[in-house]
């Protein structure tokens, strides 16, 4: 089934070689993911024209078009192949059980759906919303969830701001995306259980035809290097040659340390990578071995 448009787009791909149009990508247009997804296409060599409010912009460094969605329409598109890949909340993918189109976990965009009930209320798990009304946008995750806990409620399903329901007297909980909290805690409500973690994914069909499969390899090839590069940093110091044994076995590196001698005497550089996570104790420790002149970089790219 392919979704209504609000603009014509060309069809489908047919899957032969040569007749392709470019790679086209969804992305969620305006919310949580946009400038996150956009900073990694672009970390990934992906520059777009800009044109706000276009639904569909091509990219002017590679073959690829990005296509503006909500993000729950994302996943419809990429299933009927309007779209060939989508970066989107693992939450929606799960709640419309397309698991099996997920080709990586991105990192960024990390929530988790819970439950929340009114800041007075009492919780003493989930058997406390039996006979209650809970409103959410995923009914599926919610059911699955009650259903695993032998809990019967009302579960009412709502478009969005699901968080104003229990004050307008609409439901007595709710099951929603949480971030940093700040949206229950501005409307009173109180934080009791996580249903499921969640972050950003990237979907692709699965029957792309050779150049679109190509691309998507491309693509995760560069979504890897950056994400590999964002665990790590790059660190350069100056070490008493009678130290650099130690030091050395201090930074690992992607396979040893740089090791370079120094104009001045008894003196060497000494450069490696290092865990991101971590950073400041390798500092203590190379400078309690007599490291000076310590520099500590972040890396853009790391290709195994
Ligand atoms: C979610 C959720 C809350 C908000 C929570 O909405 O519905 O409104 O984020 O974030 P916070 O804990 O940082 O306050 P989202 O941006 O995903 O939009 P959508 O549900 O309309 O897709
Ligand atoms: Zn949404």
């Amino acid at each position: 089934m392919i979704p209504t448009l609000p603009i014509p787009i060309t069809p489908p791909r047919q899957g032969a070689e040569g007749t392709a149009r470019p790679f086209r990508l969804a992305v969620q247009k305006r919310g949580r993911l946009t400038d996150d997804s956009l900073q990694l296409l672009r970390d990934c060599g992906l520059d777009l024209a800009t044109h706000q409010a276009r639904l569909l912009v091509p990219a002017t460094t590679m073959p690829v078009e990005v296509l503006f969605l909500r993000d729950d329409d994302i996943g419809d598109y990429v299933r009927s192949g309007v779209a060939d890949a989508g970066l989107l909340g693992e939450n929606v993918v799960h709640e419309q059980g397309t698991d099996s189109l997920i080709v990586r976990r991105l990192g960024f965009g990390r929530c988790r759906l819970s439950l929340a009930v009114p800041r007075g209320a009492v919780y003493d798990g989930p058997a406390s919303l039996a006979g209650l009304r809970v409103a959410t946008t995923y009914p599926r995750l919610l059911a699955a969830f009650l259903e695993r806990h032998g809990v019967q409620a009302d579960i009412h399903e709502l478009r969005g701001s699901v968080e104003v329901a229990p004050a307008i007297g609409l439901a007595d909980a709710i099951c929603d995306l949480v971030s940093s909290g700040s949206t229950l805690f501005s409307n009173g409500l109180r934080e009791v259980e996580t249903i499921l973690p969640s972050q950003a994914v990237l979907i692709a069909r699965p029957d792309l035809p050779p150049p679109a499969e190509r691309l998507l390899q491309t693509l995760l090839f560069r979504i890897d290097a950056v994400q590999r590069a964002s665990d790590v940093r790059y660190i350069l110091l100056n070490a008493p040659t009678a130290s650099v044994d130690a030091i050395s076995a201090l930074l690992p590196g992607l396979q040893s340390p740089t090791v370079m001698p120094l104009a001045r005497q008894g003196w060497c550089s000494i450069h490696s990578v290092i865990p991101a996570d971590g950073s400041w104790d390798i500092i203590d420790r190379v400078r309690a071995l007599g490291a000076e002149g310590i520099l500590v970089t972040t890396i853009e790219k790391v290709v195994a």
